[in-house]
Order: structure tokens, then C-alpha cells, then sequence
């Protein structure tokens, strides 16, 4: 039976649609763009059309599906995911597992994690079995520094504040894992194995890099504007409070990679490892 998955075309769900086919899972991927999607997702992906905030676009993706991997994201969220929850419910769906974002549990009231509550409320109501996967901060972001990276000096705000942050490979096996059954009615917070910041993570793609890179502090207005050239200002607001409100949360190192997967979680280097090319 057909597996569901939104958000394909991004850094999580590419990672899962890898893990399932790889195990021979037949799935099924929603896009808003079947084209730009074809050219970014193996050959032989069934591609769907659909749109989260279009209800109305969700029941033929949804047509022999059996289980859903539900993301989103940006302001609208509680609305797509309950969009989507909701009609995986009447399509006779039997499992969701859905990513959050440990800001729910960090940060309930700000922007990113009550965004975040409510898409993880509208999961549960909904009807069908569900696991709720809630990483902190991905070490994918460091590819945004690529450009400044290859130019030797990354500046960034918060130097030295230390957060586990985590492998999306490794959150990506965790959502495979639930899909399977043995979580349901489970939230499963997730971290890398290793708390470190900013600078130390500058610091270890130099040295895999082998060259000179620096780390710039760079204060929260400046860091503000910069990300607002390529995000939404809502989505830059809650994204800075939420880094700043979490603190000390944000370096708490977290079992479930392990005890979810049987496998240690990565660590930023083996990340830094697997990624070089794009740095160079
Ligand atoms: N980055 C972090 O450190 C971090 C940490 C914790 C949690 N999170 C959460 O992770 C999520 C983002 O995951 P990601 O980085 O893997 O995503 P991403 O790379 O930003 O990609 C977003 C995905 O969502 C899909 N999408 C967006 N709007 C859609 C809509 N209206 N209808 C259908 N699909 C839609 C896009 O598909 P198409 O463009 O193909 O339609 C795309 O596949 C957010 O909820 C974020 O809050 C992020």
C-alpha cells in the first residue's frame, strides 16, 4: 500500500523518499510542482500535484495510500498539516508521522513553536495513528554558509551558542522507523550527538576543508536583514526569537536517534564529510 509523502522536493523529505525506496516502499510524492519535482527526484517516483493550503487538491493524492509522511512549513502550517491530516482521515488512511519541531516544546509561545503546536494538535484529532517527530535545528543550515565558506569568512549570529543539532539523514531514518508501527501516539524529540556552536562548526569545516575559514559574529539586526533577503520577515522573526528564547534547551543531547534507529546519530563532521564538494 502507498506511502504518502509531502514535502519530497525538501531536505527531509528527499531523505526519507531515499530511505523508503531503498527498503522497497512504494511511495508516492506531493508537490505543488510535478515538473520542477521530476528533475529533482529519481526516475520512477510517482509525482502528485497538491497543494497543503488547497484542500480540494489533497483527496487524489491521498486515493490507496496507507500511510503519510506529513511536512510543511511557514506561517500556515497548523493549517496545511490539518488540511492534510484531515483528509488522510476520510481517505481511510491508517498512519501519520509528522515532523514538528522541538520549538513546540521549547519555545510554546513563540511564533515557530506555536505554529509548530497547532500543526502537531491538528495530527492528533485528526483520526488516524500518529508519530510525531520533533528535531531541533538541522546541520543542513551550515549549506546556506557555502558561498561564504568557499569565501573564507562566515558570519553568523549567536557564536557561541551550543545546540545539538542533528542529521537530517538521521531525523529522515527516525520518521522511517515510525512509519513502520511500534510509535504510535509517540512524540519523539530529536538531537544530534553533540552539542556545538556556530564557531566550532566553522571551525571543524575548516578543518575537513583542510583551509583558513573564519567565524564573524554578526549581531541579531544584521543576521535579521541578511535572512530576510531570501525568507519571509515572519519566518526571520520567528526563527532568531525562537534561537534566542531556546538557550541552554538547545544543547541538550537526546537518545531517540538511537534508541529509534539502533544507530548512533551523525555527528557534524561525518555531515561536513558527506557534504565537502559544496563547500569547495
Ligand atoms: N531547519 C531547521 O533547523 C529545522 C529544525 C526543526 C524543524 N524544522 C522544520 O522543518 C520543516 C522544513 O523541513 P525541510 O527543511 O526539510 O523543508 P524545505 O527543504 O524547506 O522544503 C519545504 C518542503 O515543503 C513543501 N511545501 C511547502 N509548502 C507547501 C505547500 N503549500 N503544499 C505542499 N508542499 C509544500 C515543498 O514542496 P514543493 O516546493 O515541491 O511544493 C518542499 O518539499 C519546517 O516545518 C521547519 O519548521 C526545521
Amino acid at each position: 500500500m502507498t506511502i504518502l509523502l509531502t514535502g519530497a522536493t525538501g531536505t527531509v523529505g528527499r531523505a526519507v523518499l531515499r530511505q523508503l525506496l531503498d527498503a522497497g516502499a512504494p511511495v508516492r510524492a506531493l508537490t505543488r510542482d510535478p515538473a520542477r519535482a521530476a528533475t529533482l527526484l529519481p526516475d520512477g517516483v510517482d509525482v502528485v500535484g497538491g497543494d497543503l493550503g488547497d484542500p480540494d487538491s489533497l483527496p487524489a493524492a491521498l486515493d490507496g495510500v496507507e500511510r503519510v509522511f506529513l511536512l510543511s512549513a511557514g506561517p500556515q502550517m497548523a493549517e496545511h498539516d490539518a488540511n492534510l491530516a484531515q483528509a488522510a482521515a476520510k481517505a481511510g488512511v491508517r498512519r501519520l508521522v509528522a515532523l514538528s519541531s522541538l520549538a513546540a516544546e521549547e519555545d510554546p509561545d513563540g511564533a515557530l513553536g506555536r505554529w509548530h503546536a497547532d500543526g502537531e494538535r491538528a495530527v492528533r484529532e485528526a483520526g488516524p495513528a500518529w508519530t510525531i517527530v520533533r528535531p531541533g535545528g538541522f546541520m543542513s543550515n551550515a549549506l546556506d554558509w557555502a558561498p561564504a565558506v568557499r569565501a573564507g569568512v562566515v558570519r553568523a549570529p549567536f557564536r557561541d551558542l551550543r545546540a545539538a543539532i542533528v542529521d537530517p539523514r538521521d531525523i529522515a531514518a527516525v520518521v522511517v522507523a515510525a512509519m513502520s508501527g511500534g510509535h504510535d501516539g509517540a512524540v519523539l524529540p530529536l538531537s544530534g550527538p553533540a552539542a556545538i556552536s556556530p564557531a566550532e562548526q566553522v571551525a571543524v569545516l575548516a578543518d575537513v576543508l583542510d583551509r583558513p575559514v573564519r567565524f564573524e559574529e554578526l549581531g541579531v539586526p544584521e543576521a535579521r536583514a541578511a535572512m530576510a533577503r531570501r525568507l519571509p520577515q515572519e519566518v526571520v522573526d520567528a526563527v532568531l526569537s525562537a534561537r534566542a528564547a531556546a538557550g541552554p534547551f538547545r544543547a541538550r543531547v537526546l537518545p531517540t536517534v538511537l534508541e529509534v534507529t539502533g544507530r548512533e546519530p551523525r555527528s557534524f563532521r561525518q555531515w561536513v564529510e558527506d557534504h565537502v564538494d559544496t563547500f569547495r
